[in-house]
C-alpha cells in the first residue's frame, strides 16, 4: 500500500525546499536531500530567460528533464530545441547553456563541488553585458583570449598547465623575481579568460590575523562604549560570527551593534540559524570549520553529535540583512559604522562594478573608521585607496596577507587568486594593505597612527607610475 504524499521528507521520500537553494538572474534553484545516494544531486529548477553564462564541467554529468515551458539547449556551439517531456544529457568537457522560460528537472553525477564549474561567457539570451557593469568583452586581446580552435581554448589548457606546474613549483623559486613576473601574466591571462561567478565559499576563522588587527583596534574604546560593525557578503554567517567572537571575548563591555548582509536571501535565511553540520558542508561546499580548533570549537559552538549552533552569546543581537553592497540604500539601512568587513566577493565582479562596490562600501564607514577589505582585484583596491586617501593599516599587514591559505593558492591560474606579497614593489605598503583607516580622522580616535601618518604622507606623495611593479 502506498503512503498519502506529504509535505514531510522521509527516509525515502524528499518534498522540495520552500525557499530557493542557490539563485541567478531570473533563476532559482531547489536542491532535493541531500539523498541516500550520495554521488547524486537533484535539483528543481525555475528559469525566467536562462543560465546567465555558459559553462563547462570538469567531472560532472548533468541530465536536464523539461517539465514545463520551451527554449534551447547551446551544445558543443549546436542548438537543440525543447519543449516538455524532453530530456537533455551534457557529459562533462562539453561548453554548454540552456535559454528559455521553463521549468527544469535536473540530475547532477557526482554533487556538485566547488571547482567544477569553468564558467566562459555570458549567455546573451540572459545578460546583455554594456551599460555601467560591463567591461569591454569586445577588445581584441578578451577576444584573442577566449578564441576557441575546434571547440577547444587554447588559453585554458594554458591555464591548466600552467597550474599543475604551480603547483609542483618549490616556493624558493615561486617567489624569484622572474616567476613572480611570469604569475602576474599568467593571472592577467586567467583574469581576462574567466567568466568571473558568484560562490557562497567560506570559512570561520577565515583570517586569523585579520581577526587579531580587529581586536587591536578596540584597545582605542572607552568602557562600556558602542561599537558598530558591518560584516557584508557574510555568506552564511561563517564572517559574522567570528567577528562577533573575537569582539565579544575580547570587550564584553562594549555595546556592539553588528549588521550582517548577503545578496543571497537563501545565505542569509541559514546564517540566522547558526547551526551548522560538522561534516556535511551545506550551501557553501567548503569543510567550513577547517580552521578552527577543537578549544576553539568548544567555545563557539554548542555541540549534539553531527550538530553544532553558534553559542547565544555570540549569536544574540546580530541584524540579518539581504541586501546587496553595491547599493547606495545600504548607508541608509546600516547607518554609518566603525568597522566594515568585506571579504572575498569583490573579486567575483568585473573591475567597473567592483570599483563601483568599493566606492559605495567606503560611504557605510565613519571617518577615522576602518575597513577590512580583501579577495578583490589589487588595482582596484589601491586606485580607491588612493582616490580616496585612505591609510593603509601597517600593523599585521604581511601577516593579513597571508592569513587565507585558499586566497593564495589560486594564484596565478584563477582570476581570484592572490598575488604575493612582493617588497620589491615601491608601493607594497598600499598594494598588499588589506585593512585601511578611512576619512580624516578625529584627533581623539587616531589610535595607533603615528606609523601610520608617516606611511601615508609617503604613499600620497609619491609617483602615480608607482603602481608599475619594480622588478
Ligand atoms: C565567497 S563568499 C565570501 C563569504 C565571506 N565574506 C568570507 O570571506 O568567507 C561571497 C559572498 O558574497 C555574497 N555577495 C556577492 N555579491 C554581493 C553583493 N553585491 N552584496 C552582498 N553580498 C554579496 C555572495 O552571496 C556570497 O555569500
Amino acid at each position: 500500500m502506498r503512503n498519502a504524499p506529504s509535505n514531510e521528507s522521509t527516509p525515502y521520500t524528499y518534498t522540495r525546499p520552500t525557499s530557493a537553494t542557490f539563485t541567478g538572474k531570473g533563476l532559482l534553484g531547489y536542491s532535493f536531500g541531500p539523498l541516500n545516494q550520495k554521488d547524486l544531486e537533484i535539483y528543481y529548477v525555475e528559469v525566467e530567460k536562462g543560465h546567465d553564462t555558459f559553462m563547462v564541467s570538469r567531472k560532472i554529468a548533468r541530465t536536464y528533464y523539461v517539465l514545463a515551458g520551451s527554449g534551447y539547449f547551446t551544445i558543443d556551439n549546436r542548438k537543440y530545441d525543447v519543449i516538455p517531456g524532453v530530456l537533455v544529457e551534457v557529459p562533462p568537457q562539453v561548453e554548454y547553456c540552456y535559454s528559455g522560460k521553463m521549468t527544469l528537472l535536473i540530475l547532477s553525477k557526482p554533487r556538485w563541488f566547488s571547482g567544477n564549474d569553468t564558467h566562459t561567457r555570458w549567455n546573451p539570451d540572459v545578460l546583455v553585458r554594456e551599460g555601467p557593469y560591463g567591461v569591454d568583452h569586445s577588445s581584441w586581446t578578451t577576444k584573442l583570449v577566449r578564441a576557441k580552435i575546434l571547440g577547444k581554448s587554447p588559453t585554458s589548457f594554458f591555464l591548466r598547465l600552467n597550474e599543475r606546474l604551480w603547483r609542483r613549483l618549490p616556493s624558493s623559486l615561486a617567489g624569484l623575481r622572474p616567476m613572480l613576473s611570469y604569475g602576474a601574466l599568467v593571472n592577467t591571462l586567467a583574469r581576462m579568460h574567466r567568466v568571473r561567478a558568484q560562490a557562497l565559499s567560506t570559512y570561520f576563522l577565515r583570517n586569523r590575523p585579520e581577526l587579531e588587527q580587529i581586536r587591536r583596534l578596540l584597545e582605542t574604546k572607552g568602557k562600556g562604549e558602542t561599537l558598530r560593525v558591518a560584516v557584508l557578503a557574510c555568506s552564511t554567517g561563517a564572517a559574522a560570527y567570528s567577528v562577533a567572537w573575537t569582539i565579544r571575548s575580547a570587550r564584553p563591555d562594549l555595546k556592539l551593534i553588528l549588521h550582517a548582509v548577503d545578496i543571497s536571501r537563501q545565505a542569509v535565511e541559514f546564517a540566522e540559524q547558526g547551526v551548522y553540520s560538522r561534516t556535511r558542508p551545506e550551501l557553501t561546499n567548503t569543510d567550513i570549520f577547517d580552521r578552527v580548533h577543537a578549544a576553539e570549537m568548544d567555545e563557539l559552538f554548542l555541540q549534539n553529535g553531527d550538530v553544532v549552533s553558534v553559542k547565544p552569546w555570540i549569536k544574540d543581537g546580530i541584524t540579518w540583512h539581504v541586501g546587496d553592497a553595491g547599493e547606495p540604500e545600504m548607508l541608509d539601512i546600516l547607518g554609518p559604522q566603525d568597522i566594515v568587513v568585506a571579504n572575498n566577493f569583490i573579486c567575483h565582479m568585473d573591475p567597473f562594478e567592483a570599483e563601483n562596490c568599493l566606492r559605495n562600501i567606503a560611504r557605510m564607514i565613519n571617518p577615522g573608521g576602518h575597513l577590512f577589505v580583501s579577495g578583490i582585484d589589487l588595482d582596484v583596491r589601491v586606485k580607491v585607496a588612493r582616490d580616496l586617501k585612505w591609510q593603509p593599516v601597517q600593523e599585521l599587514l604581511e601577516e593579513i596577507h597571508d592569513g587565507d591559505s585558499s586566497c593564495k593558492v589560486c594564484w596565478p591560474c584563477h582570476y581570484g587568486g592572490l598575488e604575493p606579497l612582493n617588497k620589491r614593489r615601491a608601493d607594497w605598503k598600499i598594494r598588499y594593505a588589506s585593512v585601511f583607516q578611512v576619512g580624516s580622522i578625529p584627533p581623539a580616535q587616531s589610535m595607533r597612527n603615528d606609523e601610520n601618518a608617516q606611511i601615508t604622507e609617503t604613499l600620497y606623495d609619491t609617483e602615480p607610475n608607482c603602481l608599475t611593479p619594480s622588478n
